[in-house]
């Protein structure tokens, strides 16, 4: 590994807004697990911008937070190698959110897609608001506080990201260069489908969860969609439009694939079985996970230490970029 001051810098967040599910782990935590490898990294719980559709009810974003940091921590995410940290121990974030809030034109925020979007997907809450509206603004302040070179993220995330450079590129030409770019890195999502054969996503309550217990899981894959053409156990299926075959070619070992892929076509293995397969896989990919939740559960003081010495670290680098902006800004 190259010395921490050569290596480039990556960071990103996560919304506390629920607990983590399969298709989180495949996507981004599996990305980042990656990307600690060879990146100086930063990754930190948003909480902050959780409160902005959950403002009305704020009482499980403690919860999640400490939920997403040990689901973190259990599936990888090694605190030697990344600093982990919490956006609201780090004030540095609010203020740089204030001053560029200053210069941010609000036709900028109310032309952003995913303002008009979320609106639209959550119409049971009243998302009227300033704090919405201003969520990318918070963003680029918690991005270009460490001056990243890249910013890993789902492709929904991209106009956040575009907005962050022109914030960027706005302050530097008004006071001077002070921010670099940033650019993204794209996470490839594996298609993970949830029991009902949608997308895998809370909004649709249909997520295998990391804190899930093995008979939960199982009892989840039990009851999850297949084939809808498969309807008696002697008809034939086919695995192509089959969400469990997903499961199967993410998790099973390739003897196992190449078998229901088979078998499933000319009805020689049913549903019942195909499913034990796939949830046998599952378990033991997760058990490592599983354990390692125990583990941190138990120590809560562990995870408190981990994520004040990270904070700490965060701290010291958006300091020194905070005091470099109200240097530029003469304030
Ligand atoms: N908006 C991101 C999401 O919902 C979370 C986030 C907040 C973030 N601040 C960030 C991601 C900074 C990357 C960088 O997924
Ligand atoms: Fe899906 Fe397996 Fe049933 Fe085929 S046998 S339809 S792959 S669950």
């Amino acid at each position: 590994m190259t010395k921490a001051g050569t290596r480039k810098r990556v960071l990103s967040g996560m919304q506390p807004s629920g607990l983590l599910h399969l298709g989180n782990l495949l996507g981004a935590l599996d990305n980042w697990k990656a990307l600690q490898e060879q990146y100086d990294c930063y990754f930190f719980v948003a909480d902050w911008h959780a409160l902005s559709t959950n403002y009305a009810d704020t009482s499980r974003i403690k919860e999640f937070t400490r939920e997403l940091l040990i689901d973190w921590l259990a599936a990888g995410i090694d605190p030697q190698r990344a600093t982990v940290f919490v956006q609201s121990r780090i004030p540095e974030h609010a203020i740089l959110y204030l001053l560029l809030s200053m210069i941010v034109p609000i036709r900028w925020l109310e032309r952003n897609p995913t303002y008009k979007e979320k609106q639209e997907e959550l119409k049971e809450r009243d998302l009227s608001t300033y704090g919405f509206l201003g969520y990318p603004v918070l963003q680029a302040a918690d991005i270009l506080l460490y001056k990243p070179d890249y910013v890993p993220v789902g492709k929904d995330q991209l106009p956040h990201l575009e907005l962050t450079r022109e914030l960027a590129r706005r302050f530097n030409s008004l006071y001077r260069p002070v921010f670099p770019e940033p650019q993204e890195h794209l996470t490839k999502f594996p298609k993970v489908l949830g029991t009902d054969g949608r997308k895998m996503s809370k909004s649709y309550g249909n997520t295998i969860n990391l804190s899930d217990s093995e008979p939960v899981l199982r009892q989840k894959l039990k009851t999850m969609v297949t084939d809808p053409a498969r309807v008696k156990r002697t008809d034939p299926g086919n695995p192509d439009v089959c969400p469990v075959f997903d499961f199967h070619k993410i998790f099973s070992p390739v003897a196992v694939i190449e078998r229901v892929n088979r078998e499933c076509r000319t009805a020689e293995i049913g549903c019942i079985d195909c499913k034990k397969l796939v949830a046998d896989a599952m378990v033991e990919r997760l058990t490592p996970i599983w354990e390692g939740r125990k583990k941190l559960t138990a120590k809560p003081d562990q995870v408190e230490e981990i994520v004040r010495d990270g904070s700490k670290r965060a701290q010291a680098v958006s300091h020194q970029t905070l005091e470099e902006v109200k240097e530029a800004m003469k304030i």
